[in-house]
C-alpha cells in the first residue's frame, strides 16, 4: 500500500508563523502523530505532499521511510494527491491521510484498507450531528453511494445529511492517477476536489464502500487554537484512561499530562497536574507528588517523588526520597536510598548508595561516593568562568553546613569538614578540615538606636 498524508495548507486560523502541521499535539507535531499511525500499517510507501512552509515541515519530520512531494499552490485535496501520483506505486492502492487529523487510530484505517479489497474505492465516513462544513455523503434510494458534495456547493435538502466525508480514502492507484486527470475545478471553491473522484469511480464501475471509525474524534481535524486544545484533551484523557486501565493510580485523570511515552510497574501512584515528557519510566511502587514535572528519566522501585519536583535526564534509583522542590538535571544519576531535599540541585553528578543532601545545595559535575552527608548550604564551585571541573567525594563524607567545594577537589574518605569551610586543596582520608576562623565576644558593642523626628 502507499500512504499520501495532505499537509500543505497554511492553516491561516490558527494565527500562527508555525506552518499547522508542525503545532504540537502532547508535545509532538501533529503531522508526526499522523506519520506514525501511517507506520503502524507498515506501508511500502509514505510520501508527505507539502507546500506552506514546506521546508520547516520537511525538516520537523524528516526520515528514511518518508518521501515529500511538493505542491506549490494549493489548487486543491484532488491537486494535492496528484503531486504525490510520481513517488507511488501503481500496483498497490493509495490510502489518503490528512496531517491535520492526528488521532484516527490504526486499527480504524486497517479495517478501511481490508475494504478495499478487489479495487474497490473506499471511504471513511462518519455521522455528525452537526455536520456543517463538511463534505456529505450522497446515497441513492438503495443505499449506494453516488457522490459527495462539499458544503459550499450542497442544496439545503443535501445539507440535511448527517453522514459525511472525513476526507480519509482508499483508491486504485492507477485510475486514481487517470481520474484525478480528469478533474475540473467549476465548484464553488474553485479547487480540485479529491472528494469528485468518487464519480469517475462509479461512471469506471468501481464500486464505493464506507467504513466508520468507533469513535467521532479519530476523524477530527485541526484548523484552529480551540481544536487543537480540544484535541490535547481528548488525546491526554486517551492516556489516562490507558494508564488507569494498567493499574496505575491516578489522583485525577484530567489533571496529567504526558507528551511522550510514560511506562509504569505495578502500584504506581501519580498526583493532580504532573507533566511527563519524553521516555519516562516509574518502577513498581514509585509516587509522585502533585505539580512534577518528570522528563527523560528512569525512577527505581518504590522511590517517593514530592510535590513540585522537577527531573530532567536523570536515572533514580530504588527507594530514593526526592523532594519537595528537588531538581534534577541532566546527567543526575541517584544510586539507591539517597536523599535529595528541598531546594537541592543535582547536575551530571553521581550520588553513591545512601548519600544525602537534604537542604539548599548545589551538586554539580561531581562524584559523590556512598554514604556521604552533604550539610545544607553546600555547594559545588564547578565552574571557574570558562571551564567546568569536577568535585569528588568519596564514601562516608560528612560534610557540614555551608561548605563551598572549589573544584577541581577531591575528599578522601571518612573525611569530615566543619561548617562553614571553602575546600579548595584535595583532603586526604579520615581527617578533618577546616578554615581558621576566630569567634569573638565584645561586651562593649552598643547596638544603634532609631533616631526620633
Ligand atoms: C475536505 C473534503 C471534505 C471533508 C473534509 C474533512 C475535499 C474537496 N473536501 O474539505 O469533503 O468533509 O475535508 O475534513 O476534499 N490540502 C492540501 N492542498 C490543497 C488543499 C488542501 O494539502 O490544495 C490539505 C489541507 O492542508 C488539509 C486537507 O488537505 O489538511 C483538507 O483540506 P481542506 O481545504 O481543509 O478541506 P476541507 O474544505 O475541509
Ligand atoms: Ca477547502
Amino acid at each position: 500500500m502507499n500512504i499520501v498524508i495532505l499537509a500543505a495548507g497554511a492553516g491561516k486560523r490558527m494565527r500562527s508563523a508555525l506552518p499547522k502541521v508542525l503545532h504540537p499535539l502532547a508535545g509532538r507535531p501533529l503531522l508526526s502523530h499522523v506519520i506514525d499511525t501511517a507506520r503502524a500499517l507498515s506501508p511500502a510507501r509514505i510520501v508527505v505532499v507539502i507546500g506552506h512552509g514546506g521546508e520547516a515541515v520537511q525538516q520537523a519530520v524528516a526520515a528514511p521511510d518518508v518521501q515529500f512531494a511538493v505542491q506549490s499552490e494549493q489548487l486543491g485535496t484532488g491537486h494535492a494527491v496528484q503531486q504525490a501520483l510520481p513517488l507511488l506505486d501503481p500496483a498497490q492502492p493509495t490510502l489518503v491521510l490528512y496531517g491535520d487529523v492526528p488521532l484516527t487510530k490504526a486499527s480504524t484505517l486497517k479495517r478501511l484498507v481490508d475494504s478495499a479489497v478487489d479495487g474497490r474505492y473506499a471511504l471513511l465516513t462518519v455521522m455528525l450531528d452537526d455536520p456543517h462544513g463538511y463534505g456529505r455523503i450522497v446515497r441513492d434510494p438503495a443505499g449506494y453511494v453516488v457522490r459527495i458534495v462539499e458544503q459550499k456547493d450542497a442544496t439545503l435538502e443535501e445539507l440535511r445529511i448527517a453522514e459525511v466525508n472525513t476526507g480519509i480514502v482508499v483508491a486504485p492507484t492507477a485510475q486514481l492517477a487517470m481520474w484525478l486527470g480528469s478533474l475540473r475545478n467549476d465548484n464553488a471553491q474553485g479547487e480540485f476536489y479529491l472528494t469528485d473522484v468518487v464519480e469517475r469511480a462509479i461512471e469506471a464501475g468501481f464500486d464505493i464502500v464506507t467504513t466508520q471509525p468507533d469513535e467521532v474524534w479519530e476523524t477530527l481535524g485541526v484548523n484552529s487554537k480551540a481544536q487543537l486544545a480540544e484535541l490535547e484533551r481528548i488525546h491526554q484523557r486517551n492516556i489516562a484512561d490507558a494508564l488507569l486501565q494498567a493499574g496505575v493510580t491516578l489522583a485525577d485523570p484530567a489533571r496529567l499530562d504526558v507528551r511522550g511515552a510514560l511506562s509504569c510497574g505495578t502500584d504506581v501512584s501519580i498526583d493532580i497536574n504532573c507533566v511527563f515528557e519524553g521516555r519516562v519510566t516509574l518502577g513498581d511502587g514509585v509516587s509522585v507528588g502533585a505539580h512534577c514535572v518528570l522528563r527523560d528519566a528512569t525512577i527505581g522501585a518504590g522511590t517517593r517523588i514530592e510535590p513540585f519536583t522537577h527531573i530532567d535526564g536523570a536515572i533514580v534509583g530504588e527507594r530514593v526520597a526526592l523532594g519537595p522542590y528537588a531538581r534534577l538535571r541532566p546527567g543526575a544519576a541517584l544510586a539507591d536510598d539517597v536523599h535529595i531535599g528541598n531546594f537541592v540541585e543535582v547536575k551530571n553528578a553521581v550520588l553513591g548508595q545512601g548519600s544525602k543532601a537534604n537542604h539548599l545545595s548545589y551538586v554539580g559535575d561531581a562524584d559523590v561516593g556512598a554514604r556521604v552527608n552533604i550539610g545544607a548550604g553546600t555547594i559545588t564551585c564547578n565552574y571557574d568562568g570558562a571551564n567546568k571541573h569536577r568535585t569528588v567525594i568519596e564514601d562516608d563524607v560528612f560534610v557540614g553546613s555551608d561548605t563551598q567545594l572549589v573544584a577541581p577537589v577531591r575528599i578522601g574518605r571518612g573525611v569530615t569538614i566543619a561548617a562553614g569551610t571553602t575546600v579548595w586543596k584535595d583532603v586526604p582520608e579520615h581527617t578533618l578540615v577546616l578554615n581558621e576562623k576566630t569567634q569573638r565576644t565584645r561586651t562593649d558593642y552598643v547596638r544603634p538606636v532609631k533616631k526620633k523626628g
